[in-house]
């Protein structure tokens, strides 16, 4: 008979981001980052991701210039900076063994080149690891989550120039000496992959300054990524003991729309394309025939020998990914698309969608753990999935999300089945357990959470957090380690 509960010791939980959560944005000697400038966009369509990053040095200047965060949603956050403890205290009420969060760069280094951090930021993140321990929440921190110093991105159009490189170490490097006793787990780049769908977000690189050179600038910071994981993997490992560094990938299911060989052969070229980033930093090199379609597209990369032998010596512990929904495949132009996390894929006939047209997938996320097991043959960690929802507050203040609910089980179902068929899943962290400020649309209304937070789009409401339905739901299926799923 299979085990009704998931593996002892399984690490169950939620993940945040700093930039979505803490706010504070010019709060004790913080710099500006990247998302400081992200703009709230309310008369764009939700579904047109593409048009809520659209990003001009012109726009970003004028950003940097305004000091109101009427219409740059992440600066407020949810004002996580001020009530962490109080955010903590209901993550601990679910049960929760771990929380996955990052470290503002900006918050540390406000410019991203100071030769010693700012120790009122090293304060603040002391006391919520102390905070996190005494709760016996085990933190799984994000050194670059979507949030690195604008300063960096204006001077040096971001991961483009080598110089990030030792920026970026030496702010790990201050994070294992000032952290490094509470914090075990560690992961280098959020959504490595990421850098081609939004390059400002996940690499400071503002498109009009790279011109007609932005693709291969793209894959030349995407090295410098490379390289600074590698890089600071090998110093977590050298200064905190029992240290374990995994890498971040957004895993982007896809299925051939057909059995039409052509749907086949392109959908193929589409798994490869999204599991080459893992594959870099957990084989430590690049596959041969991603060089080839890179020499083919003309595209010209600095990869010194000392990098190769970084990236060969240095690689990852264990693998996480972020999992939100799937999407098809097809040889025919005409295809119907939908958009999905930042991506525009076909539209899968079988599977419903949510409002944002993300289309809900279970067992996706089945399969991508029997393929990310069988490929890498390292513990896998999901650090991200969820729903986004508008949610309604019931005159009593209640919300009920039976839709969340829903979610979360099928996906359960698909992990605990996975597990029982041999992949190593070591943990999960549902995204925005708490409601928060979202990463593609700036919005505050798109909802994930198991909590909810008194807030709109422009800032107004208390901020204050309450319950959903969602919230005892998951707190039960913790506390009988997924046994509950069964009820
Ligand atoms: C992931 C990001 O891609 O998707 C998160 O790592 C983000 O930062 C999440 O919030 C959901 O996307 P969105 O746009 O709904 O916030």
């Amino acid at each position: 008979m299979t085990e009704q509960t998931f593996p002892k010791g399984f690490l169950w939980g939620g993940a945040i981001a700093a930039n979505q959560v803490e706010g504070a944005w010019n709060v004790d000697g913080k710099g500006l980052s990247v998302a400081d400038v992200a703009t709230y966009k309310p008369n764009v369509d939700k579904k047109d991701f593409a048009a809520h990053m659209t990003i001009t040095t012109e726009a970003v200047e004028a950003a940097a210039s305004d000091t109101t965060d009427t219409w740059y949603p992440k600066r407020r956050g949810i004002d996580f900076y001020h009530r962490y403890k109080e955010d903590l205290a209901l993550f601990a009420e679910m049960g929760f063994k771990t929380l996955r969060l990052s470290i503002a760069w900006s918050r540390l280094f406000p410019t991203g080149e100071e030769t010693a951090p700012n120790e009122a930021g090293v304060a603040f993140y002391k006391e919520l690891f102390k905070e996190m321990k005494r709760l016996k929440i085990e933190p799984i921190v994000t050194l670059s989550h979507y949030e690195m110093p604008l300063a960096l991105s204006l001077r040096y159009n971001g991961w483009v120039n080598r110089s990030m490189i030792d920026d970026f170490v030496r702010f790990a490097n201050v994070c294992y000496d000032n952290f490094g006793e509470y914090v075990r787990y560690w992961l280098t780049f959020n959504e490595i992959d990421s850098i081609h769908r939004h390059p400002f977000t996940t690499a400071g690189i503002i498109p009009d300054k790279s011109g007609e050179n932005l693709e291969e600038e793209i894959y030349q910071a995407l090295h410098h990524q490379f390289v600074a994981s590698a890089l600071v993997t090998k110093a977590a490992h050298e200064k905190i003991p029992g240290s374990q560094v995994g890498c971040m990938m957004t895993k982007l299911m896809t299925y051939p729309l057909t059995c039409e060989p052509l749907d086949v052969e392109l959908t193929l070229k589409k798994n490869l394309e999204n599991n080459f980033y893992a594959d870099v930093q957990v084989k430590g090199e690049y596959p041969k025939m991603i060089l080839q379609d890179l020499e083919n597209r003309g595209i010209k990369l600095e990869i010194t020998t000392a990098d190769q032998s970084t990236l060969k010596e240095y690689t990852v512990d264990f693998v996480t990914f972020s999992y939100y929904m799937s999407m098809a495949e097809s040889g025919d132009p005409k295809a119907e698309r939908t958009p999905g996390n930042t991506v525009l894929g076909v539209k899968n006939p079988y599977l419903p969608s949510t409002e944002w047209g993300w289309q809900i997938d279970p067992k996706g996320l089945k399969i991508a753990l029997i393929e990310l097991y069988d490929r890498y043959n390292l513990p896998l960690m999901i650090v991200e999935n969820g729903m986004g929802a508008m949610d309604v507050v019931e005159e009593d203040g209640t919300v009920h999300d039976p839709y969340r609910i829903d979610y979360f089980k099928a996906h359960f179902k698909q992990m605990k089945e996975a597990i029982n068929e041999g992949v190593d899943l070591i943990g999960y962290t549902s995204w925005g357990p708490i409601d928060l400020v979202s990463a593609g649309t700036s919005q505050m209304s798109k909802r994930y959470g198991f909590i909810h937070v008194d807030a709109d789009d422009e800032g107004h409401g208390t901020y204050d957090r309450s319950r959903k339905d969602s919230f005892y739901w998951y707190q039960k299926i913790i506390e009988t380690n997924g046994a509950s799923l069964n009820d």
